[in-house]
């Protein structure tokens, strides 16, 4: 077998079975960037949901998750999700802006992103996450603890619905 360094020579080339994904809190100058890109690839080139805005007024509040993996030695951003705190009158979190590039989904990223967020959300005491679901992934927030509320309806001609999680450790803090 062709070896470098003592490593196989497939070793390098051939993407591993199972990636490395790491979720960090994106700030202001290029892992920002690499939100947007994100953004940009999944809700304006694949879904045409946005026409190339990928930004809106909560961003400057926002906590911006960006997931990097990597399965050749090199780290790539390959999805995004953000939360807002207090956006409720009673503290509830909204998540939004959920991806996963096309290449990288099925892999585990969406769910390091989401519980990147939840943790986000549960440190800070807020008693519930919302998010608007695209009806396609309802069963990808429901495996994160989500429930359907209220009826679907079309942004764009794509189904949402309203999911909801509460934090559990919350609701204990409140009856206890
Ligand atoms: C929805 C999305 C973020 C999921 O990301 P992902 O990285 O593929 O998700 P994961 O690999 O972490 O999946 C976690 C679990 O959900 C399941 N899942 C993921 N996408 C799913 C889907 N569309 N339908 C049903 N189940 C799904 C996975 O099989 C996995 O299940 P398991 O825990 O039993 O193995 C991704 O498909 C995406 O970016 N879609 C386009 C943009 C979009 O629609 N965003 C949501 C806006 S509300």
């Amino acid at each position: 077998m062709n070896r470098l360094n003592g490593i196989p020579a497939t070793a390098l080339i051939e993407p591993a079975a199972h990636p490395t994904i790491t979720v960090i809190r994106a700030r202001p100058g290029p892992s920002l960037d690499a939100v947007l890109e994100v953004r940009r690839r999944v809700f304006s080139d694949e879904q045409g949901m946005v026409d190339g805005r990928v930004t809106d007024q909560d961003d400057g509040r926002g906590v911006h998750a960006l997931a990097y993996w990597d399965q050749t030695g090199r780290a790539e951003p390959v999805g995004t999700g953000r939360l807002i705190l207090g956006a409720g009158d009673r503290g509830e979190a909204l998540v939004s802006w959920v991806a996963t590039l096309p290449e990288a989904r099925r892999h585990g990223v969406g769910r390091e992103i989401m519980r990147f967020l939840i943790d986000c959300a549960e440190a800070s005491g807020a008693p519930l996450v919302a998010l608007a679901a695209q009806t396609h992934a309802e069963l990808f927030y429901r495996k994160l603890g989500f429930v359907g509320t209220g009826r679907a309806y079309l942004v764009r001609g794509v189904e949402h619905r309203w999911m909801v999680r509460r934090n559990y450790r919350h609701s204990l803090r409140q009856s206890g």
